[in-house]
């Protein structure tokens, strides 16, 4: 398909909107995707037509959205070539995700134990590995980052041993927009026999994963980063690791048998899918990667390279500019500051010019920490933004700048 930028945004009603009597840019992608009209239609047809509870009804309704829900649990297995549906798990989130794998592996590790997690990791990748310490008495280690925003690839070598039980790391830094070499990461990793659960929340808006050819043991990303909606999420998981951990909630669903002396659990994915399901969010998150399928990775990838090189070069005109993520490797994400001036004070004068972009810590202050600093300016492109949009970023910076100053 042809990448005609016109046509996708017309696809995003939000987009055709002022903010403080300015066009909207919007440039917060990194913390949530804007939603095309395809999605938003899919959510109203859901409710308007299909709605009924899953797996448990055997009147007609109940079966259309069962099947419906069944069948975007296929299109994600496909689109992430998981190599069963039953390895594919609905959450309402990375957070969950993360939160479920690390709960599991509390009640299997023991002392002494090593999970070794990246010190550039979002706090969902961070806080639930701790829970799993605190639980077990294994022990957290870390792997360093480089002044270039990257790995220590050399140290991570040094961390592993016969010790490590899991590795947890991103897939792509949500602060800086570092891309992780996780292939090699899983591959250490493995020569050593531990675990991979790998954080695709910034990766899946920008590229496709293929989990049988990275081979970790998890993967996790979020529906709202992709198009889809908010409470939507994916956890992929090795059918071996799946049956390894214990269930994370207990309710419907999840259950063979239930007496008041034992439960025996269902079979995946309903082991892990207690209570009933965001049925509406799972259908419309398969219209949101249909869609993204549509337009096409490579498409997306290529496009969304360009913005980032031209906004890397517009923004290094800026006097007093100081990057952080400075590698190669590299996602539509740029986090910068002015010497002197503080995040928040730029990013709340650009949003009266209509431009939205996050500031602060990101979830990550350990990065914040190594840079000593309080936070970044974060401007994170989609693929429906434009150069025009980065231009009108420019202008408003400078004028931030002249108002600080
Ligand atoms: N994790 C999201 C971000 O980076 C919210 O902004």
């Amino acid at each position: 398909m042809k990448f005609d930028i016109t046509k996708i945004r017309k696809d995003f009603p939000i987009l055709n909107q002022q903010v403080n009597g300015k066009p909207l840019v919007y440039f917060d992608n990194a913390a949530t995707s804007q939603k095309p009209k395809k999605v938003i239609d899919a959510e109203v047809k859901y409710y308007s037509e299909i709605n009924a509870n899953i797996h448990r009804g055997v009147h007609h309704l109940s079966q259309v959205a069962t099947d419906a829900y069944e069948e975007a649990r296929i299109k994600i297995q496909k689109h992430i070539n998981a190599k069963n549906s039953f390895e594919v798990l609905f959450t309402s989130g990375t957070t969950f995700g993360i939160n479920l794998v690390a709960n599991g592996f509390a009640q299997i590790l023991k002392p002494g134990d090593e999970i070794i997690v990246s010190h550039l990791e979002h706090h969902s990748n961070i806080v639930p590995w701790q829970f799993a310490c605190q639980r077990s008495g294994a022990v957290l280690k870390v792997i360093p980052m480089l002044g270039d925003g990257s790995l220590n690839i050399d140290a991570y070598q040094q961390l592993l041993s016969e010790k490590t039980q899991v590795v947890a790391v991103n897939h792509i830094s949500n602060a800086l927009g570092v891309i992780n070499p996780v292939k090699f990461i899983i591959e250490k990793a493995h020569q050593v026999g531990a675990a991979v659960l790998i954080d695709g929340a910034q990766a899946t808006p920008h590229l496709k994963p293929d989990v049988q050819e990275l081979d970790c043991e998890f993967y996790v990303f979020s529906g709202h980063k992709i198009c889809g909606p908010t409470g939507t999420g994916v956890l992929y998981g090795k059918e071996e690791w799946l049956n390894k951990i214990p269930p994370y909630q207990g309710g419907g669903e999840m259950i063979k048998e239930v007496t008041f002396e034992k439960t025996t659990y269902a079979c995946l994915p309903h082991k892990f899918e207690a209570g009933t399901p965001n049925i509406a969010g799972g259908i419309v998150l398969g219209v949101a990667i249909d869609y993204l399928n549509e337009i096409g990775f490579d498409n997306i990838a290529a496009y969304e390279q360009e913005l980032l090189q031209y906004a890397t070069k517009q923004l290094s005109e800026l006097e007093n500019i100081q990057f952080y993520g400075t590698v190669k490797e590299k996602a539509s994400v740029i986090s910068f500051n002015f010497k002197g001036l503080h995040p928040y004070d730029v990013g709340a004068i650009i949003d009266k010019l209509g431009i939205a972009v996050r500031t602060g810590h990101h979830c990550a202050q350990p990065i914040m920490n190594y840079f000593d600093i309080p936070g970044t300016i974060r401007a994170s492109f989609a693929f429906y933004n434009t150069k025009e949009e980065i231009d009108l970023m420019i202008e408003a910076l400078k004028k931030a700048q002249m108002m600080l100053q």
